[in-house]
């Protein structure tokens, strides 16, 4: 199959009956911040609460009108929103589907997946496990692989949301997308560029993905096998853009990547519940943050009218992002986790490709005059992998409960852990700006 504007629109044709035409929103609040006229298109609230419901129905609808009765299983590794919309449009549409999750996806999204109806299959959490175990799946049990973004199908039906979007503000200069593998994008800007040439659209990415030099250089320059990204965005935790998208990503995008850190993404989630209410998750944040940062001003100056996707609205109401922090461990090399107890997700590590043993400590800090963490725990990502964490995360909270009641009893530090000097917790607690209050 090819892809292009035809591709898409015929796409659009199949899915639309199946699909909301999900509303395009206005904060004036956000626009007041921003300097802007900003328009939501607000995909949280599409079928499965992200955009991938469109593409996944495509996928399908085609292996319908091509195989008919003799339609195949489908299958697809993800333990996110691609996982749930696969699920849910084979359940429309009646096909057998089957997932493929790493053994460390959260319980939620597991529950999601199955409650659509999908087979669950568990592999190791690394993203060469999770391919290998699709593909011979799908060779075992002659399945059809549905990729998440790198595929033709997938791209145009997200490209739908940009059908809906220039029809309902036809007016505007530019379209801020937040890009993981690039199914959205490739989409949404092939479109564009097929229907308002003089539209923008930008890619936003998590901090440390590096699109703009790839886009720059016409090339995909990261690493293989693919990483995932140290990042409160969990949707677009991938590093490397597909290479079907790529191609189209470059020749359809703004070359300047908007890129957003955690806490700007944080930030600007919390700022869109709070102003919208509208429950949106940390990567629909992402277009929002990169509006409102300041060194983006510049390159937004001729812009005055922005479409901002808000592409998925799956939250886990236990695991918000503002309570949970990545950060560098004083200049040791470590990557650790910082969370309050009993929020800490194990899959929010990339220690799928790690070495070393785990390495964790947990300490009170009575004095903290933000009250960032009361009782925080770190974890190394230096872990061999997850299944050593799920009884070491029980452990943690389980001794860690000990020390808050502790705490709260003497309200005085305790002396359990190997803390950091003064200096070091200081500047640590500056560079997270996000409060937490216990
Ligand atoms: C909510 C959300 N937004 C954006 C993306 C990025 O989409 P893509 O991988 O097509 O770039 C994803 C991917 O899973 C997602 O779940």
């Amino acid at each position: 199959m090819s892809f292009g504007p035809k591709e898409i629109s015929l796409a659009y044709d199949r899915i639309r009956k199946f699909v909301h035409r999900t509303p395009v929103l206005q904060s004036a609040c956000l626009d007041q911040l921003s300097g802007k006229q900003l328009f939501l298109k607000a995909e949280n609230l599409q079928k499965t609460g992200s955009f991938k419901a469109r593409g996944a129905l495509n996928a399908i609808l085609l292996l319908k009108e091509k195989y008919g009765e003799k339609t195949p299983g489908v299958i697809t590794q993800s333990s996110g929103n691609h996982g749930q919309a696969l699920a849910f449009a084979a359940r429309t549409l009646n096909v057998p589907c089957t997932v493929v999750v790493p053994s460390n996806a959260p319980k939620c999204k597991r529950d999601a997946i199955a409650a659509y109806g999908a087979k669950l299959v568990e592999c190791a959490p690394t993203m060469t496990a999770r391919l290998e175990t699709c593909e011979k799946l799908a060779a075992d049990e002659n399945l059809v692989v549905i990729d998440p973004h790198n595929d033709y199908e997938i791209m145009a039906g997200q490209g739908s949301v940009a059908m809906e979007l220039l029809e309902q503000v036809p007016d505007l200069d530019a379209i801020l997308v937040p890009v993981g593998g690039g199914g959205l994008v490739s989409g949404i800007a092939t479109w564009v560029k097929h229907v308002k040439p003089e539209c923008k659209v930008f890619c936003v990415e998590p901090q440390g993905k590096e699109l703009e030099r790839c886009l720059h250089a016409g090339e995909r320059l990261w690493a293989d096998p693919p990483k995932l990204l140290n990042t409160v965005a969990d949707g677009i935790r991938v590093e490397r853009v597909g290479d079907r998208c790529f191609q189209f990503v470059v020749a359809n995008c703004e070359k300047t990547v908007l890129s957003v850190t955690n806490e700007e993404i944080i930030d600007a989630m919390k700022l869109t519940w709070s102003r919208t209410k509208q429950t949106i998750e940390s990567t629909s944040a992402t277009g929002i943050a990169a509006v409102l940062a300041s060194r983006n001003k510049a390159t937004l100056a001729q812009c005055h009218h922005i479409g901002v996707i808000l592409c998925g609205g799956n939250v886990d109401l236990d695991c918000l992002p503002w309570l949970l922090m990545t950060c560098s461990w004083w200049g040791l090399g470590y990557d650790v986790v910082a969370a309050p107890i009993g929020l800490f997700d194990a899959s929010m590590l990339n220690i799928s490709e790690s070495k070393g043993s785990p390495w964790w400590d947990s300490w009170w800090d009575g004095k903290s005059a933000s009250g960032w963490l009361s009782v925080p725990f770190l974890i190394s990502s230096t872990c061999q992998g997850a299944g050593e964490l799920a009884p070491r995360c029980k452990d943690l909270h389980d001794r860690a409960e000990a020390v808050r009641r502790t705490a709260r009893r003497t309200k005085a530090p305790s002396s359990r852990s190997p803390s950091p000097s003064g200096d070091d917790r200081r500047g640590r607690r500056r560079s997270m700006t996000t409060p937490y209050d216990a």
